[in-house]
This record gives C-alpha cells, structure tokens and sequence, in this order.
C-alpha cells in the first residue's frame, strides 16, 4: 500500500488540492491502486489551530509517506516582521529539510496554446524547455540568523553557508538530470562576489570532470535573470543555491504565461518527495474559483511519475491538461481574447474528463 500526505494548507491550496484529489480518487477507483492519503494542517491554519505552523505528529505522517502533495501557505493574517513569531513558511521549510528534500525540481514549459498569455514575444519563448534545479534544504534559508537591538545599535544577519556535500549532490543530480535531456547545464552563481559562491563553481568544474558529455556554463544571477528574458531558449538544466532558485523560478515562470501553471517536485535520497505548486497561497483570490489547479494537479503528475512509478497515469494526466487547453478553455489568469472562461472547479472536471478518456 501506498501512502500519501495530503496538506492543502492556506489561502487557495485546499480548493486547488479538492481538483488534484478528484484525480488521485478516478485513478485509485479505475485500476484498482493500492493507494491511501491522509489530511494534515500546514501553515496558517495550523497556527489558528494549535498555535505551531506544524505539529510533530504531522511531521512524522509526511516522513512515514510515499510522497506528500501539498497546496500553499501563508497569507496576510500571518505576515509579521516581529522575531521568533510563528510563522506559516517555517513549517515548509521544516519538511523540507527534516525529510532531506534537498533538490527541487522546477520545471517550464511553453503550452502551445497559451503562447499568447506569456508577456514576452511569441519569438522569443517559442519552444522554451528549462529545468530549474533549486538546492532546497541549504543556503541561506536554512543559515544562521539573527536580529541584535542593543543600546547603540541594532542590526540583523542571514548566512550563506554550504557544505561541500550540499554542493555536490545537487550538482550531480543536475548532471544525470540533463544526460536525460539536451545535455546542457548553466551553474548559476554569485563568484565574483560571495565565498560560497565560489566553493560552489569549483566544485560544479570538478564533477564536471565526470560528465564531460554534458555542456556546461557558468553565470552569475544578476545576468541570469537578464538572459531569461533576452533569450530563455539558451537554457537547458540550470543548476542553482536555494535563495537564487527561489527568484529565478519565479521569473522563469513568468516565460510561460502564468505561475498557476507550474509545478515542482521536491526529492531527497530515496524516492519519497513532496510536490507542490511553485506558487503561493493567493489569498486575493480565495474562495473566488479564480484559481488555477493545474499547477497542482501537474505537481500530482509528478508525484505519480517519482514517487509511485506511474509513469503512464502521470503522462495522461499531463495530455489531458494539454488537451483542455488546446480547446481554449481557461482560468483568469491564463485568459485570452477568445478563451472559454472557467472556474477553478470546472477546470478541474475537463482534466478529468479528458484523462478519463485517454486510456
Ligand atoms: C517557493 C516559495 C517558498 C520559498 C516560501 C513560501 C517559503 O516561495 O517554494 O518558492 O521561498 O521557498
Ligand atoms: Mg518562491
């Protein structure tokens, strides 16, 4: 039996996670799989709950899983710059590492019939193929910090800190990942400025020593984040720090259109992961049935295909996305002139509609 953890947790993450479970329920019903989720609180509605944005217990749920599919967290009732507050990310940032999800995989791509949603050229992102691939329990999410008040000063400090394992791992991983792919690999860095920054290029130039069928580049962030726009076509795998990957994704995102349509999938060791959409808890439009599920239901994909081995399921899943949007159906934010305009949950019906009928 398979065991999956479901968080729907703030905002517009369990409206969007209903969609992903409709899918998951078609599924275990039409071949019969072995599969059993289980619900938990994360983020925001964890801290109105119980005071913590996560309870040790649900802790333990996700790492005795097969895979954990989460929503979103956080939103304005939680905001606070005020130290040592709960607040909703902490608890993301805790399955995160306590169940050593160190690589996250992003990944964009262009829908065809969404071309003309993208606020950049139908030239220029025409058949744009990019993995993002983030280092997600290092960095400076996970350094040392701390905020001083004394009587003459106050200040306050992040660290950027990576060890040379943290490095190599996800470099490695980045190398396999584009053997699979168009064999291409930008490191992007900051090594004209920061130490680990600099430890993290000599090491990706060392294992590169064993990859030497892969074409490699390096560059820094503030002209990654030009060349995405001028010419995202130029990537293929980009193999980046957890901070850098964070604001590139969201850029990289932006290249297709709408960040409601992106999944990741996050994966240690082992083939446990968590999956979830790259974006946030969009609390403007909750309970509005404006939100778009197919990141979700992509990042539900993902899960099939990493965690379960469901690489056919996973693939009709994909298709069916594609087909409901060659037909011009649309959530508002991937809304075009001649679109077909739907709901959140109506999205969610035509895909699975449309999986029902790929077998
Ligand atoms: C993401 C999000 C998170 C992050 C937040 C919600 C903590 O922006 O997954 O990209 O910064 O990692
Ligand atoms: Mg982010």
């Amino acid at each position: 039996m398979k065991k999956i953890m479901v968080l729907p947790g703030d905002g517009i993450g369990p409206e969007i996670v209903d969609e992903a479970l409709k899918i998951i329920d078609f599924f275990i019903e039409e071949s019969n799989l072995d599969i059993r989720y289980e619900f938990g609180d994360i983020g925001g509605i964890a801290i109105d709950k119980y005071g913590i944005p996560l309870k040790d217990e649900t802790l333990e749920m996700c790492k005795n899983s097969d895979a954990v599919l989460l929503g979103a967290v956080g939103g304005p009732k939680w905001e606070t710059t005020e130290p040592g507050k709960p607040r909703p990310e902490d608890a993301l940032l805790k399955v995160r590492k306590e169940m050593s999800l160190f690589a996250n995989l992003r990944p964009v791509r262009i829908y065809k019939p969404l071309i003309d949603s993208s606020t950049l050229k139908r030239e220029v992102i025409e058949g744009v193929d990019i993995l993002v691939v983030r280092e997600l329990t290092g960095g400076i999410y996970f350094g040392k910090r701390e905020r001083v008040v004394s009587n003459e000063d106050i200040f306050a400090y992040d660290t950027e800190l990576y060890h040379l394992y943290e490095i190599e791992r996800i470099v490695k991983l980045a190398f396999e990942t584009a053997r699979l792919r168009r064999k291409k690999v930008t490191s992007v860095d900051k090594a004209n400025i920061l130490e680990s920054s600099r430890l993290w290029r000599e090491t990706v130039m060392r294992i590169h020593k064993d990859y030497s069928d892969i074409e490699l580049n390096h560059m820094y962030v503030d002209n990654t984040s030009m060349q995405l726009i001028r010419n995202p076509k130029q990537f293929d795998v980009i193999v980046t720090s957890n901070l850098f990957g964070d604001i590139l994704s969201d850029e990289t995102a932006m290249i297709s259109g709408s960040i409601g349509l992106l999944p990741s999938a996050s994966l240690g060791e082992n083939n446990s992961g968590m999956y979830e959409p790259i974006h946030g808890s969009a609390p403007d439009i909750q309970g509005t049935g404006k939100a778009n599920p197919i990141a979700q239901i992509l990042s539900l994909a993902m899960l099939f295909r990493y965690s379960l081995g469901l690489k056919r399921e996973a693939g009709r899943i994909e298709a069916a996305v594609n087909q409901v949007l060659e037909k011009g159906y649309r959530t508002p934010d991937i809304n075009t002139e001649n679109g077909k305009l739907i709901n959140t949950k109506e999205m969610g019906n035509l895909i699975l509609e449309a999986a029902s009928d790929l077998k």
